[in-house]
């Protein structure tokens, strides 16, 4: 989604704001701009299109000693066009605002403003916020005047918001402020700067400081000061930044997600480090004795989005069928929209990599109202998710930068093997610990799955089936393949596609079919021979000493590791065949269209 960058210091403000920038291309995005500080005058730059059409558009222009913020829009009020790119200014053009998240009562703000002779320029829900400001700023002056007036205006705000400001009547500082939208603030050697997101500032700051709901904060060269939701001044609690470099960075890799994918061992082993007693015994810390107690004996309900939603899904299997206790698993965005069958005795286990999915924080505000217990399972650290549950399991796969989850998902599968070891899965300590291997053994086989990839890539029509937990593995393994490669991808039920999907196999459909589960084996391996018959072509996943099912005509053999956690290792050879059928048919792999890496709207 939309990314935000500041910067006020020494140097050239107006670049370095737009190479932070670019460190946030990963979220998604269709427009680019930046607003800069001549030092006499505010300026704006702003285009459709990459961060690399915005650094054409500043090429030729002088550095700028004032501060700049800059922005990618991710288009949700008005299509991608440089009226509606950010920063938006106001009727004076002393003003400029980038702003992320949805301002939900704008089209009223917009009436009164446009009642009271406003002029605005764009469709966007932005534009009424620096109009908004504009009025508040009558009578005031200076630094502190734009603080009260980002306060006053944004108060009049209903939705979500991460917003930064510059004026031209305090001309070294940059106003930010926050509500239900990430926004952190940084400081290094050169200066001070506000982004949306880490990355914004590795190599650049080395401490940061989240901040919180409600908070306003006024940021200067080598200082910032924070006011929380009542006005009231706080410290700014600066932590180390720790993301490195590396992180931040391809390394090598053509692209963000192989690098991720190659990742996954080590993602898996943090995430499982000092978690296993070398009895085996899962013992995990900070939990709380009452989200333990719920683990051990309560209700236990999944809730989460995208990837992170098939992570939950082989959670809910770990109850069922390894643990032998009903669970439940729920999107989100339908959890908090229906009535759950919830109480005191639920624990409500909210699975995030960013934990800023706006779906899923609203659903663990909404899980508290009805009073159950909530325990996050989440990647990144300080985030809303974690602020807004009883516990936090933190996910240790590192900071994942391709938008197509892929090392966050094996975490979030492990973890969910750490929650099931917890409340009583004998197995749990053993089938953790065989995973790092197992995934190396996939990773070795990297150029036989590129090869059948490539053979794919012409096709444009995917099924993928499987049974069991396979069934769960190939909704992630078709979401894969269908973000990063636009082909459609459809998982069922083996068992299924005779019940319909069935009529749209005939030649040039490819059907993947996951065969890790020893118990339906048989079963799957006659459900691909249905394919084959209506000449599908049939690439199987085979679990190393399962028979190769008749109907094979390309087969990729993985290592057999316990059945619940055999989704991890699965899926290492499903991302990386979608990643090689979408090499081949040249897609933006690490930030396909359309799609956001945290989405942070509802
Ligand atoms: C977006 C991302 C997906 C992710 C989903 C949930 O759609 O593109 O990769 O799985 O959000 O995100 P979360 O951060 O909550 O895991």
């Amino acid at each position: 989604m939309c990314g935000i960058a500041g910067f006020v210091g020494a140097g050239d403000s107006l670049r370095q704001a737009v190479a932070s920038l670019k460190r946030l291309e990963y979220r998604g995005y269709d427009s680019a701009g930046v607003a800069y500080s001549t030092g006499d005058e505010l300026r704006i730059a702003r285009c459709p299109g990459k961060v690399a059409d915005l650094e054409a558009l500043i090429a030729a222009l002088p550095a700028a000693s004032g501060p700049a913020i800059a922005h990618t829009r991710w288009a949700t009020h008005g299509r991608p066009s440089e009226a509606n790119a950010h920063p938006h200014g106001d009727c004076t053009g002393q003003l400029a605002v980038v702003h992320n998240g949805i301002i939900e009562n704008h089209q009223a703000i917009r009436q009164t403003l446009l009642s009271a002779g406003h002029r605005i320029q764009s469709e966007t829900d932005t534009e009424v916020i620096s109009h908004l400001i504009e009025d508040e700023l009558v009578g005031r002056r200076g630094a502190s005047g734009l603080v009260e007036a980002v306060r006053a205006a944004t108060q009049r705000l209903h939705g979500s918001f991460a917003v930064a400001v510059l004026w031209s009547g305090a001309p070294d500082v940059i106003v930010a402020a926050r509500r239900d939208s990430p926004l952190i603030v940084g400081l290094g050697d050169a200066g001070a700067f506000v982004a949306s997101d880490v990355p914004a500032l590795v190599g650049w700051a080395d401490r940061l400081s989240a901040l919180q709901d409600g908070d306003v904060a006024l940021v200067r060269g080598r200082s910032v000061t924070i006011w929380d939701a009542d006005g009231k001044e706080r410290e700014a609690s600066m932590m180390p930044l720790t993301m490195s470099r590396e992180a931040a960075e391809k390394q090598g890799f053509a692209h963000f997600m192989l690098k991720e994918i190659h990742e996954q061992p080590r993602a898996v082993k943090e995430t499982c480090r000092g978690r296993i007693g070398s009895d085996g015994e899962v013992a995990l810390e900070g939990l709380g004795d009452a989200v333990l107690e719920l683990l051990r004996s309560g209700n236990v309900h999944f809730v989460a989005c995208g990837t992170a939603y098939h992570a939950a899904l082989i959670g809910k299997r770990l109850w069922d069928q390894a643990l032998r206790r009903h669970a439940d698993c729920t999107v989100s965005s339908e959890f908090r929209y229906d009535r759950p069958l919830i109480d005191d005795r639920t624990l409500v286990v909210l699975v995030s990599q960013s934990g800023e999915t706006a779906d899923t924080v609203a659903a663990a505000r909404y899980a508290r109202q009805l009073g159950a217990r909530t325990l996050a399972v989440v990647n990144c650290m300080g985030t809303s998710l974690e602020r807004e549950t009883d516990a936090a399991l933190i996910t240790r796969a590192g900071p994942e930068i391709g938008v197509a989850s892929t090392k966050a998902y094996s975490a979030q599968v492990a973890a969910m093997g750490l929650l099931a070891g917890q409340a009583g899965w004998a197995d749990a300590g053993q089938a953790l610990s065989a995973l790092p291997d197992a995934i190396e053994k996939v990773l070795d086989n990297e150029a036989a799955i590129k090869a059948i990839a490539s053979d794919l890539a012409t096709s444009n029509c995917f099924f993928f089936l499987g049974r069991g937990h396979d069934a769960a593995v190939a909704a992630e393994a078709a979401l894969k393949l269908k973000e990063i490669s636009y082909i459609h991808a459809e998982a069922y039920p083996a068992g299924e596609m005779k019940h319909g999907p069935l009529a749209l196999v005939e030649p040039g459909v490819a059907v993947v079919g996951l065969c890790t589960r020893p118990s339906t084996h048989d079963k799957i391996a006659s459900n691909l021979m249905e394919v084959r018959a209506r000449d599908g072509r049939v690439v199987t996943v085979v679990s190393d000493g399962l028979p190769i099912p008749e109907a094979a005509t390309d087969v990729i053999v993985v290592p057999s590791v316990s059945e619940y956690m055999s989704p991890i290792v699965t899926m290492v050879a499903m991302q990386l065949l979608a990643y090689y059928v979408a090499l081949a048919r040249g897609c933006s792999i690490d930030q396909p269209r359309n799609l956001a890496k945290s989405v942070t709207v509802e």
